[in-house]
């Protein structure tokens, strides 16, 4: 199991959120060394998905939870992924939405 082990990576975000809300500008200088997009959109019939790469980043959780390496396209990606990967983890720690639309048409 993956993620097993995110959940501690997770529960210190908020104690995280704040510093990196107070140095939002490193943030931006270190985000700025990748291309990687702030916000991205999947399209689903049930509704397109907004997710916040930055969000979740800030938060402390790291590239490799996701991706393979340092980034870039998933390989895999559909609902079966986003559903055991994305929708695992806000269940697994109870934080982010489980409900449908909290991430379809939201
Ligand atoms: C919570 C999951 C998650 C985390 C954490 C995450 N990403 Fe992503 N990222 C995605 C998803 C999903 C995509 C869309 C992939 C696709 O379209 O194949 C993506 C796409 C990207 C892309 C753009 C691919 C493209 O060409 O459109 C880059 C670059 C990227 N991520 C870099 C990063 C970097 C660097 C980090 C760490 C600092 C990171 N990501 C952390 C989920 C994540
Ligand atoms: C944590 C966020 C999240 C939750 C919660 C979630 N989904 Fe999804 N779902 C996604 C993402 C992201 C995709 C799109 C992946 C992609 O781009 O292929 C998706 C894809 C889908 C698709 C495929 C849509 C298409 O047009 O191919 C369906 C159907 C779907 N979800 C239904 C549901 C239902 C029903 C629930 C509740 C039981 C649910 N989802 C809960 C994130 C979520
Ligand atoms: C390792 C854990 C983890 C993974 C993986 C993850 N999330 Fe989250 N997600 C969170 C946490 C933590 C929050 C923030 C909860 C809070 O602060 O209320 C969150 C919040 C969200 C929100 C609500 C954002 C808002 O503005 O309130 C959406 C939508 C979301 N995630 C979608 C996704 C999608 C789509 C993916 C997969 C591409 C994903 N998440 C992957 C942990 C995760």
């Amino acid at each position: 199991m993956q993620w097993t082990i995110f959940p501690y990576g997770v529960f210190s975000m908020r104690s995280i959120v704040l510093p990196v809300m107070l140095f939002g500008f490193i943030a931006s200088a270190a985000a700025a060394d990748n291309d990687m997009p702030d916000k991205l959109t999947f399209p689903a019939k049930t509704g397109n998905v907004v997710f916040s790469h930055k969000m979740h980043v800030d938060g402390g959780i790291k590239c490799k939870t996701c991706h393979d390496r340092k980034g870039g396209k998933i390989k895999g990606l559909g609902r079966e992924w986003a559903h055991k990967v994305c929708r695992g983890c806000h269940e697994a720690i109870l934080l982010g939405p489980d409900k449908c639309n909290g991430c379809h048409g939201s």
